[in-house]
């Protein structure tokens, strides 16, 4: 039997003994050990039925997938050939990265009812990302473009990767969410090699949504940026401006908590033209989740969610899902150490909110310096309230 805690022991395993290659600088070994860890990590998140576990293990596999490219990328003991000769280079040239390196290819396992709140949101997705795949007749009749890339922002831990990956489920697309960070190669050439891959994976797959999360550390202001980081910012407006959607069945989706920082020309028609604020959850989104993060766990009758909801204002998602488990902490540990195993209580929770501020006032104040200087308050509205 495969259950998360075997996959997530063997997927330690594999790890540990790849760190071991690493400090004996077997690089290429270590690399496959790592990317082996990684695997299994991801398998172990897709299986695994506390949403903690998911996160932790999807978590640890996205790093130990980054530790393999980085010493793919740092490659100095690795045999490499025709880096620079930036012509047609074959797919196995050591530089660029293979396509499972590259992309996160998977049928997503959240939707929309996984999500707390963010209704206009959700409407909006539907309107922009799913009824031009299911009502494409429509759309041409009415000679409306469909599929202009959208770029979700907001501050952090309140549900853009969520929201991408629901949407790729509502509308029953191949998800490929691309490691931004996997892209960047400082080979030359590379960078643009791998975006261009990206989209020629996508254009094989019947319908598909690309996804860039974290779109700010690949596409920054080009006069801000090195070389190489021009470069790839350059192949992805020209892979952008090459999508006719209504053929490929593509579309395009980006994530950034650092709007401000990317580069502009990303932002014009036909490209992420369309940009959606993923606010905070309110009131009625933090009851919400508090009840997401709280099903299948033992709760007492005094916890009252809409109460809890009350005293978390300006908390994110990701706030408050970590407050659960904190909370479910205090119990467990009395339990571990002997004591009974009660359910877990309102007094827990206002224990962990006595320690813990809300994560994304910080966020608002940088944000809204960011956007004063850029001069686009009226771009990023939903920053400046
Ligand atoms: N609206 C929501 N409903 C349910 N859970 C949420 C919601 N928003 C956030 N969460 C919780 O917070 C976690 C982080 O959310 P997510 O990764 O989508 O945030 P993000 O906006 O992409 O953050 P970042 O900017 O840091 O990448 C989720 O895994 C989930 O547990
Ligand atoms: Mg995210």
């Amino acid at each position: 039997m495969t259950s998360t805690s075997s996959l997530a022991a063997q997927a330690r395993g594999y790890a540990k003994a790849a760190r071991t290659l690493e400090d004996e600088n077997k690089y290429e070994r270590a690399r496959e050990l790592y990317l082996k860890a990684a695997k299994l990590y991801n398998e172990a998140s897709k299986i695994a039925t506390d949403k903690t576990d998911k996160n932790t293990q999807r978590d640890l596999a996205e790093h130990l997938l980054a530790k393999a490219q980085s010493l793919k990328s740092s490659g100095a003991h690795d045999s490499v050939s025709g880096i620079s000769s930036g012509s047609g280079g074959s797919d196995s040239d050591e530089s660029s990265l293979s396509k499972d390196d590259l992309i996160l290819k998977q049928i997503p396992n959240i939707g929309f009812d996984d999500i707390g709140g963010l209704e206009s949101v959700k409407e909006d997705i539907r309107k922009a990302i799913i009824y031009p795949f299911t009502h494409k007749d429509l759309y041409k009749m009415y000679g409306q473009k469909a599929g202009e890339g959208i770029l979700l922002y907001g501050p952090p831990g309140c549900g853009k990767t969520m929201m991408a990956k629901a949407a790729a489920k509502e509308c029953g697309a191949d998800f490929i969410s691309v490691k931004t960070s996997s892209i960047v190669s400082k080979w030359v050439g590379a960078s643009e090699k791998n975006v261009k891959q990206v989209f020629e994976t996508a254009r094989q797959c019947e319908k598909s949504i690309i996804f860039f999360d974290e779109i700010d550390s690949i596409a920054g202001r080009r006069s801000e940026s090195e070389d190489y980081a021009k470069r790839v910012v350059n192949e992805l407006l020209a892979q952008m401006d090459g999508v006719d959607t209504a053929d490929d069945n593509l579309l395009i989706l980006a994530a950034t908590n650092e709007p401000w920082a990317i580069d502009p020309a990303l932002r014009r028609p036909g490209r992420f033209s369309k940009l959606v604020f993923i606010p905070e959850p309110d009131l009625d989104a933090r009851a919400a989740i508090f009840k997401l993060n709280l099903k299948g766990r033992p709760i007492s009758d005094d916890v009252d969610v809409n109460r809890l909801a009350g005293i978390t204002e300006s908390y994110s998602g990701a706030d408050i899902s970590a407050i659960c488990k904190e909370a479910a902490d205090i119990p467990l540990g009395e339990a571990l150490r002997g004591g009974e195993a009660r359910k877990i209580a309102m007094k827990d929770f206002v224990t962990v909110l006595q320690g813990r501020k809300p994560s994304i006032l910080s966020w608002y104040v940088e944000a809204r310096a960011e956007v004063r200087k850029s001069g686009e308050e009226a771009v990023f509205e939903g920053i400046m309230g």
